[in-house]
């Protein structure tokens, strides 16, 4: 499946500004919104349409409207969260899966203390959001668990990508297309994307 980096110059010079070390919490959580909101307008860009009748006060017409189920935003918590306020604005009928993993700082595995999810996720588009894509270890453990609840018509986008992220992610996955806004150097010793942003949770949430 496709990535697709996200190249809008709204997009870059608003993920500068989040990487800036001295942005405080309130900023990086202000731009993670905005991003966010950005990337639900590029991710949706090919979402199939159709007819719909209607009257303006005009004339009858046939307008056009999304097809099927509203979609659900599956956030991986926690910082995933960070993506949700933004992209609801624009998807406000949006349903939301809830998916609490952790990374485990010594093995860099996936644990997950919670799982929520709609009913029906077989009949509707997913969109897995978490800023960071890393390892991708939580990544594929959230899609697995999504998948193992009947979704398969899923897409996961994040904000920053290592290219051993990628490749894992898409070598795992290789039915679910990817967006993100940048795609950086390289992962440290400690898991950590380089040059990155830090830990998104910690900057967050504190
Ligand atoms: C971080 C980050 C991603 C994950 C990425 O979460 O927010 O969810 O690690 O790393 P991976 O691709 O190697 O799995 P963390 O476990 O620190 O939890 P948090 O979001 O609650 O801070």
């Amino acid at each position: 499946a496709a990535v697709t980096v996200v190249d809008h110059p709204l997009v870059q010079h608003k993920l500068t500004l989040l990487r800036d070390r001295e942005r405080s919490t309130q900023g990086f959580r202000n731009l993670l919104n905005e991003i966010g909101m950005l990337l639900a307008y590029e991710v949706t860009r090919d979402l199939p349409l159709e007819p719909v009748t209607i009257e303006t006060p005009i004339q009858t017409m046939e307008g056009r409207q999304i097809q099927g189920k509203k979609l659900v935003l599956a956030p991986i918590l926690r910082a995933g969260v960070g993506f949700l306020d933004g992209m609801l604005s624009l998807l406000p009928s949006a349903r939301v899966a809830h998916v609490g993993l952790y990374r485990d700082p010594e093995t860099l595995e996936a644990v997950e203390y919670y799982f929520k999810a709609p009913s029906d996720l077989a009949d509707r588009t997913v969109l897995v959001l978490d800023p960071m894509l890393a390892t991708a270890n939580s990544a594929v453990a959230a899609l697995q668990r999504l998948k193992e609840r009947g979704a398969h018509d899923l897409r996961f986008v994040c904000l920053l990508a290592a290219p051993e992220g990628i490749a894992r992610l898409r070598a795992a996955h290789p039915d679910v297309p990817i967006w993100t806004a940048a795609i950086d150097s390289h992962l440290n010793d400690h898991g950590y994307i380089v040059p990155g942003l830090g830990d998104a949770g910690d900057r967050m949430y504190g």
